[in-house]
């Protein structure tokens, strides 16, 4: 495995590489078996995997956020060699913003909801990193998370509107044994807290036995319902949306594919999560 800072010098090796496929799994470090599994199938799809491991300001809309956000460069590299990553791509700040980057898209009603409601700027910041990765590496294919169920959904339609010639595969969530979706913010929680964090993944688990008892807003209500009695825990949103369009549903019948979204503070730690109710 090759580890390299400079896009020149990245853009050079793979072209000398001539791979008939070339996969790409774009991170931020701190790197988990969620981000490990991404790797795992890159590496047995194509005939190159591109990882890169960048923490980007531009999508931080908190700044203490991207202050504590955990950097862990030579463990990164170890749990990426062991998984059969070829190139590990490892810019500074500098090298992908000579200057600042202004452009501004326009992702319509997929980036006023959640995510995009609660963190304004991110996925702004999301897809001006993403499409400077993807002019850099340029992959036949590029391995995303479910996990962030709605980033998904954003880098399709940039890569819609910028006319990328590059599949978009969606992997799904992995979890530590609580059931608590792995992230690299976990281990950021208490002991304490990570225990009481397994709650989210239980809540929607269990929320899901409701589809054919409870309406869609009784669902909200019980799950908003179970994090109110732990001071601990402080709830951004609970949405259940159309797993396309991301639009909240009111009825189980409104869509084949339905979503449910969680953004949850555990102190001061933000952690999401979400569960397919349908399709
Ligand atoms: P990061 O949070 O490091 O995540 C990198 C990729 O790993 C994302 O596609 C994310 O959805 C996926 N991932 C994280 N936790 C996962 C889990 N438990 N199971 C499965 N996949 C998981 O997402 C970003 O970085 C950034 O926004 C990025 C796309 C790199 C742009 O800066």
């Amino acid at each position: 495995m090759i580890v390299i800072e400079k896009i020149a010098d990245l853009q050079a090796y793979i072209k000398e590489k001539a791979a008939k496929s070339v996969g790409f799994v774009p991170t931020m470090g701190a790197l988990h078996d969620g981000h490990i599994s991404l790797i795992t199938r890159c590496v047995a799809e194509n005939d190159l995997c591109v990882a890169s491991v960048f923490v980007n300001p531009t999508q931080f809309n908190d700044k203490a956020d991207l202050e504590r956000y955990p950097r862990t460069p030579e463990a990164d590299c170890a749990m990426l060699q062991a998984a059969g990553c070829d190139v590990v791509f490892m810019p500074t700040v500098q090298e992908m913003y000579p200057e600042e980057d202004t452009r501004q898209f326009n992702f319509g009603s997929l980036e006023t909801v959640m995510e995009g409601k609660y963190r304004p700027g991110h996925f702004n910041g999301v897809a001006q990193i993403v499409s400077k990765l993807f002019d850099a590496v340029q992959p036949h294919k590029a391995y995303f998370g479910e996990k962030d169920f709605q980033q998904v959904a954003i880098i399709r339609a940039m890569v819609e509107q910028l006319n990328y010639p590059i599949q978009i595969i969606a992997c799904p969530i992995i979890r530590e044994e609580s059931g608590l979706a792995r992230s690299s913010r976990n281990t950021l929680l208490t002991d304490e807290q990570r225990k009481k964090a397994a709650l989210i993944a239980q809540v929607l688990t269990k929320s899901t036995t409701f589809v054919h008892s409870k309406s869609v807003s009784a669902t909200i209500d019980w799950v908003e319902e179970q994090f109110k009695d732990d001071a601990e825990f402080r709830m951004d949103y609970y949405e259940i949306v159309d797993g396309n369009s991301l639009q909240p549903v009111q009825n189980w019948e409104d869509s084949e594919f339905i979503v449910g979204c969680i953004a949850v503070y555990c102190g001061k730690i933000r952690l999401i999560d979400n569960i397919h109710y349908k399709g």
